[in-house]
């Protein structure tokens, strides 16, 4: 069976990213994939400065790094901050950057996110996609930005635009064929 680790940017309670990283997560199981949901909150991490290295590193980085390598599937759902990435998940990825295993280069990443604008995330991913690419990372194409958050969910906590539910389901269609030919 397929596996797939899920986890949001955000540790903010009620945040919106660890809905869409819940979702998401449903949406893998629905397929057939055995899905580990983690939280940064439980990875926590100094502020990454070189002069940490080596005797400095934390555990959790290299914990963390060896969940990406165990899984087939890693789906990230991030706010976007100043038109960017929040510092919680760039400190994350940065410190994964520095440990082994180098947790890059095994899995299928999917990205997305959820931001209280409507253009929901757009330059979050892009900045994401594009670091994750330069670092070797595969991700998924489908694009899953959505906002305004405000009027994203159901009240039941389902995604409430038929678009986004197509993209998702593309998404996982995407995540649950692609490989990277090894784990
Ligand atoms: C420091 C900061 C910067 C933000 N910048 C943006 C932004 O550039 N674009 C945007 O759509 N929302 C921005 N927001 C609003 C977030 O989209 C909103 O707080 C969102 O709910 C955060 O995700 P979360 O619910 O998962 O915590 C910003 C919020 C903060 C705290």
């Amino acid at each position: 069976m397929p596996t797939a680790l899920t986890l949001s940017g955000s540790i903010r309670t009620g945040s919106f990213n660890q809905k869409l990283a819940d979702i998401m997560g449903a949406r893998l199981r629905a397929a057939g994939v055995e899905v580990t949901p983690v939280s940064l909150k439980d990875f926590e991490m100094p502020i990454f400065n070189e002069d940490l290295e080596p005797d400095n590193v934390p555990q959790t980085a290299i914990r963390l790094a060896r969940l990406f390598v165990s899984h087939n599937i890693v789906f990230i759902a991030t706010p976007e901050y100043n038109g960017g990435l929040p510092p919680l998940l760039v400190n994350a990825l940065t410190w994964l950057s520095r440990v082994e295993p180098w947790p890059f280069e095994s899995s299928v990443f999917g990205i997305g996110g959820v931001s209280s604008g409507k253009y929901g995330t757009i330059w979050a991913q892009s900045h994401l996609r594009d670091s994750l690419t330069k670092i070797g990372t595969l991700v998924v194409p489908t694009l899953l930005g959505i906002g305004p958050a405000s009027s994203a969910f159901t009240e039941e906590g389902d995604i409430a635009e038929k678009a986004i539910n197509r993209k998702i389901d593309r998404m996982i269609g995407e995540l649950t064929h692609f490989s990277r030919g090894g784990v």
